[in-house]
């Protein structure tokens, strides 16, 4: 492809920072790097802890065993979203209870939560759809009024604001990822963010293989050993490196990433919006991370066909999520209930290449190649 949907980059001291972990003589978990990464988004977000993790789906892995998820206990998420925001609870024995999305964007309506809690309800799993809001207010009302957690699934939304708070501070748990296509990249790679103090010891265990080792390496045990369930969570610090190098630079790249939104944008609202396709819809509360750029088709008809002349000029654009009520695994467990905006937008969302390497001149040849495929499609049906 001339022109693929992602390409992973280097933007600062990525290598030699790998260099100087080797040359520290550790490259295992908890280094200098991941500190480096820990105290940059504590001093720069606020966030009251964070820790690293190999990947989002771990930090929401973390964040099933910390809220305490036990067989049955119910867990409310989108169901246009990734298999790890349901998979981390399902681990646990929990049902997963589908909110359909909003018509102008994916994420869960807020609106249509409150029938969904019952007496077995534990938590809300909001995903910031493309690192755009959801409705925060009204998903924290609910869980205060039902003693729920809220664990923010903002794999994609790292620099990205509810009103002014940051993305991640507002549930109790938050789960982010630095894999290859997203904006802050370390190949696999993800975060938790603890935003309740009641977590903070045991989520520093359940990283560490269920044994208190951080505790020993800080000098406050003389010896360490098995206190509780976990897991090996913690990435290394070649990945923590990479990272770092990456934080040093989240500046330079948000500025390039919103320029290409905004190309993208300036090209395509008008004329789209004509033809009945939609574009990304940013609630006034809401920010832009420009994570993602994509068109909502009138059909799936049109999607194909626009996959397929983009991929007849080197452009590879991709499709997203399919609907979590309707796969394989989970379609007999869930409770028969339509859900036609996540269903839209499995069948018509289409995501376009944005990544730090992509040129402006390339967004408009981009833009001209879809625009005159919608005008063509229009005239033809
Ligand atoms: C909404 C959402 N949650 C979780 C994940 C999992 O992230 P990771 O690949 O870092 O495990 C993804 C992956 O893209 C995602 O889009």
């Amino acid at each position: 492809m001339k022109i693929p949907f992602n390409k992973p980059f280097l933007i600062g001291k990525e290598l030699q920072y790998i260099q100087e972990a080797v040359d520290s003589g550790k490259i295992s978990g908890d280094g200098i790097f991941t500190k480096k990464c820990h105290r940059f988004f504590e001093e720069n977000y606020g966030f009251r802890k964070v820790m690293l993790t190999t990947s989002c789906t771990d930090a929401l892995e973390m964040a099933a065993l910390l809220i305490d998820v036990q067989a049955g206990d119910e867990i409310i998420i989108p169901s246009y979203t990734f298999v790890s925001t349901a998979n981390a609870f399902v681990l646990r024995g929990a049902k997963i209870i589908f909110c359909d999305s909003n018509t102008l964007n994916p994420n869960m309506d807020a609106n249509q939560l409150e029938p969904l809690i019952t007496s077995r309800t534990k938590a809300i799993v909001p995903v910031h759809y493309a690192g755009i809001a959801c409705d925060m207010e009204s998903i924290m009302q609910l869980a205060t009024k039902y003693n729920l957690f809220v664990v923010e699934d903002a794999a994609q939304s790292i620099d990205s604001y509810y009103e002014n708070k940051i993305l991640g501070s507002i549930g109790h748990l938050s789960a982010f990822s630095f894999h290859e296509t997203k904006n802050i990249i370390s190949g696999e790679g993800g975060m938790l963010a603890i935003n309740d103090e009641q977590f903070f010891c045991r989520a520093e265990i359940i990283r560490e293989k269920g044994t208190n080792r951080s505790q020993y390496f800080r000098g406050e045990v003389d010896k360490y050993g098995w206190v509780d369930i976990g897991s090996s969570f913690l990435p290394s610090e070649l990945t923590s490196a990479f990272l770092y190098a990456q934080l040093e630079n989240l500046k330079i790249i948000q500025s390039k990433r919103l320029k290409i939104w905004n190309r993208y944008w300036d090209n395509l609202h008008e004329k789209a919006i004509q033809l009945g396709v939609l574009l990304p819809s940013i609630p006034k509360y809401a920010s832009c991370n420009a994570h993602m750029f994509y068109l909502v088709c009138k059909d799936i008809e049109q999607r194909t066909g626009l996959i397929e002349h983009l991929k007849a000029n080197n452009i590879l654009a991709v499709f997203h999520y399919q609907s979590l009520h309707k796969s394989t695994f989970y379609s007999s467990k869930h409770d028969g209930r339509e859900l036609p905006n996540c269903d839209r937008y499995s069948d018509c969302l289409l995501r376009l290449p944005l990544y730090y390497d992509l040129s402006l001149n390339e967004v408009d040849q981009i833009s001209d190649i879809i625009l005159n495929y919608l005008d063509k499609y229009e005239r033809l049906s």
